[in-house]
């Protein structure tokens, strides 16, 4: 079996940093979910799933090798922060699969436009961001294929940031991990909405790879889960592919509230929800009812992304009018 190491020194041609690197890349939603390892220290997931990226929403990474460093300088939205934040401890534990020598450290400055850790997906962005920044540092010119790969070992969702669009993340089946990567969906759909209903920004209580952990070893219901994820991960492709909206929107919000089923059915429970959250699920239930087409998704979070086409915008606009609107190939 193929260590991290061993499986990002298949992938990376060298470990000379060249100059500053620099590193852009948006958050995504999934519209059928990642939930759960089959291995934990490749990140190498019990199910495909399929995304959307959101432009405009991401993050921008910006990192230097410096040989006087005692040890990595992390700032985040320009603060900088203390070495054992959790953050920070994360960030240098997997820069630490790429140091020219154990003493060579990082200069890093990473701004997100996202809210960091809630629920949508900051570190989705943030480790595809992170990549890029490291094969400009290196010079490596990898191809996208490969970024994915590198990014899915910083998180499992960061190998749908490298691409724009719908993306779907093929789980792979080999043991060293090189064929779980994430591709686009070239199905660009310009009618196609997102609105993000942000409920509560504060930071959640339990973080998506505790989450998982937890409910693969402590739920009984999730047996089902991985064979239901990969049947959506087709289907939504299908949808996608027709452009059939209706069975796209049904399709995800029935993935997505599965999904917490299986967490809500974990023991301890986790349930990332908020009275808020349930109070627009209702919403947008008597919103379809009353003939408009709307859909919701969330994930390890209280705040729901609504899903719908851009002639219902201004209907679903005028029903929650915090609600912040996305077109993805707008
Ligand atoms: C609910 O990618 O954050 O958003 O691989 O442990 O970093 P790690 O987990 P992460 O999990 C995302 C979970 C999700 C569903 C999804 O985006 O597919």
């Amino acid at each position: 079996m193929n260590t991290p190491q061993d499986f990002i020194n298949q992938l990376i041609p060298h470990k000379t940093p060249k100059k500053i690197g620099q590193g852009a890349a948006d958050v995504n939603i999934a519209l059928s979910k990642y939930w759960g390892k089959r291995q934990v220290e490749l990140n190498l997931p019990t199910n495909s799933s399929l995304s959307i990226s959101l432009p405009g929403l991401g993050t921008h990474t910006k990192i230097q090798a410096d040989k006087t460093l005692q040890h990595d300088c992390v700032c985040l939205n320009g603060k900088r922060l203390k070495q054992d934040d959790p953050f920070a401890m994360r960030l240098s534990k997997f820069l630490d699969f790429f140091r020219e020598t154990p003493n060579t450290f990082f200069d890093i400055h990473t701004e997100n436009t996202v809210p960091t850790a809630a629920g949508l997906a900051s570190s989705a962005s943030g480790y595809a961001a992170l990549v890029l920044a490291l094969n400009d540092c290196f010079d490596w010119q990898l191809p996208k294929k490969e970024l994915s790969l590198l990014a899915r070992l910083g998180s499992g969702s960061a190998s749908r940031s490298i691409y724009d669009g719908f993306v779907i993340w093929h789980k792979g089946q080999t043991e060293n991990g090189l064929d779980s990567f994430a591709e686009p969906i070239d199905a660009p759909w310009s009618e196609f909405c997102i609105g993000l209903l942000e409920i509560d920004l504060k930071a959640k209580k339990v973080a998506s790879t505790t989450g998982m952990q937890q409910t693969v070893n402590h739920c009984e219901l999730y047996q089902a889960w991985p064979k239901k994820a990969e049947q959506d991960v087709q289907a939504i492709q299908q949808a996608i592919l027709q452009q059939d909206f209706s069975e796209l929107g049904a399709l995800a919000e029935n993935n997505a509230l599965s999904m917490h089923a299986t967490m809500i059915a974990t023991w301890p429970p986790i349930l990332y929800w908020q009275p808020e959250s349930v109070e627009a699920m209702h919403m947008v239930w008597a919103l379809r009812e009353s003939g408009v087409e709307v859909y919701f998704t969330m994930d390890a979070g209280p705040n729901l992304k609504l899903m719908f086409l851009q002639k219902d915008a201004e209907r679903i606009q005028q029903a929650f009018p915090a609600l912040k609107l996305i077109r993805p190939f707008g």
